[in-house]
């Protein structure tokens, strides 16, 4: 997507400098700044301390530290432990498990000498697969804005509710939840964005808001608990979000506070649809609240926030006594009774196994385990 007037995407190879590029999100949206990931320990910290994040964008990221690697050394040990190393970074998105199982098996397969290159393919497959992907999750989630709007006044934008960041920034390009909106906007359906601030990193705040304001999006920044409020007066058409990790049977885990948007919705009669790409579907499990780790990250991203001083400084600040604790459980998940639908690159379905299985006959849905 567009910043200023150069499209760029999330992550590239750069022909010019042989480097894998990223945009470093810590500074946005205050600072743009573009770094080169150049070893598998750069790799790692990038994900872990999320100068990339969202699903796709991570399992993409992973893909290209294995191609990097590579470079490095081919052999079966390096592979094996490269996939572990990216793979300990962030437990619960399984894009990057996904994306790491993806590499290992293309690449297990050719003697160590051919490796290098075709990992560096692999990896531009992965990465346009996933913008292909996200451009079909906009054609499909268009229809539902396209409905809601018919029952609106002329000029009455559909008003969508977002938490965290699922824009292209989380992934490749486009988004998940954020294609239909660019979508909308292309085909002239005015559309207005509720973008939840997203606590205690504030994805929302500082990405989304970054994102929508670039695309002229209309768009208001809210409070993580505004959008009660908001469904019951009437002001939230659909709510549409992403997901880390979807089960066979269509539970969601998301961004914290994701759940309690669902129940709200539910309790207002609006409808909540979930938007991913394929590689989102963890087709081995089948409860969600079980069999879904949910990553713990440190309390200090609780007790502090970033934010810009008036002479450009991008610090963080304490908001919380010195003896006070923070606790920071970074996902919850939704159970797919409180999901409306999911939108996937092959169309919109229900919830559930049989929706899934519907659109994805070939996965072969995994058994609940014991
Ligand atoms: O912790 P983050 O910022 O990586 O979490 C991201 C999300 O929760 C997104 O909603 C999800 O990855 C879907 S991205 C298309």
């Amino acid at each position: 997507m567009r910043v200023g007037d150069t499209h760029y995407r999330s992550i590239w190879f750069d022909e010019a400098t042989s480097e894998v590029k990223i945009i470093d999100q810590r500074w946005l949206p205050h600072e743009f700044r573009v770094v080169s990931l150049k070893t598998r320990e750069e790799y790692a910290a990038a994900i872990r301390d999320m100068w990339v994040r969202g699903a796709p964008l991570i399992g993409a990221t992973a893909a290209y530290g294995v191609a990097d690697q590579m470079k490095r050394d081919p052999s079966d040990t390096s592979l094996d432990e490269t996939w572990k190393v990216l793979h300990e970074t962030r437990p619960t998105a399984v894009n990057l498990r996904w994306a790491l199982d993806d590499m290992r098996s293309v690449l297990s397969q050719l003697p160590p000498e051919k490796r290098a290159e075709a990992a560096f393919r692999r990896a531009a497959e992965i990465c346009d697969e996933d913008v292909e992907n996200n451009r079909m999750i906009g054609v499909h989630g268009l229809e539902i804005v396209r409905e809601i709007a018919k029952n609106k006044a002329p000029g009455e934008p559909v008003r969508i509710l977002t938490h965290c960041n699922a824009g292209w920034l989380a992934t490749v390009d486009w988004g998940t939840a954020t294609s239909p909106m660019y979508h909308a906007m292309e085909a002239g359906i005015p559309i207005h964005v509720w973008v939840d601030e997203t606590r205690p990193r504030n994805q929302g705040a500082l990405l989304t808001s970054w994102e929508m304001a670039g695309h002229g999006v209309p768009h208001s920044l809210i409070v993580d608990n505004a959008g009660g409020h908001l469904m019951q007066h009437g002001q939230v058409d659909v709510v549409i979000v992403g997901t880390d990790r979807t089960t066979a049977a269509g539970d969601v885990c998301n961004k914290i506070g994701t759940y309690l948007k669902a129940l709200a919705a539910k309790d207002n009669g609006v409808p909540f649809y979930v938007a991913l790409p394929s590689p989102t579907v963890d087709w081995t499990v089948t409860d969600g609240l079980r069999d879904i780790p949910i990553e713990e990250r440190d309390g200090s991203e609780v007790t502090h926030v970033q934010g810009k001083l008036e002479d450009g400084t991008i610090t963080q600040v304490q908001i919380s006594p010195d003896a006070t604790p923070g606790h920071n459980p970074a996902f919850d998940v939704t159970p797919a009774r409180l999901v409306t639908g999911l939108i996937t690159e092959r169309g919109i379905c229900e919830a559930s196994m049989e929706g899934l299985a519907g659109l994805f006959p070939k996965q072969g849905v995994a058994e609940p385990a014991e």
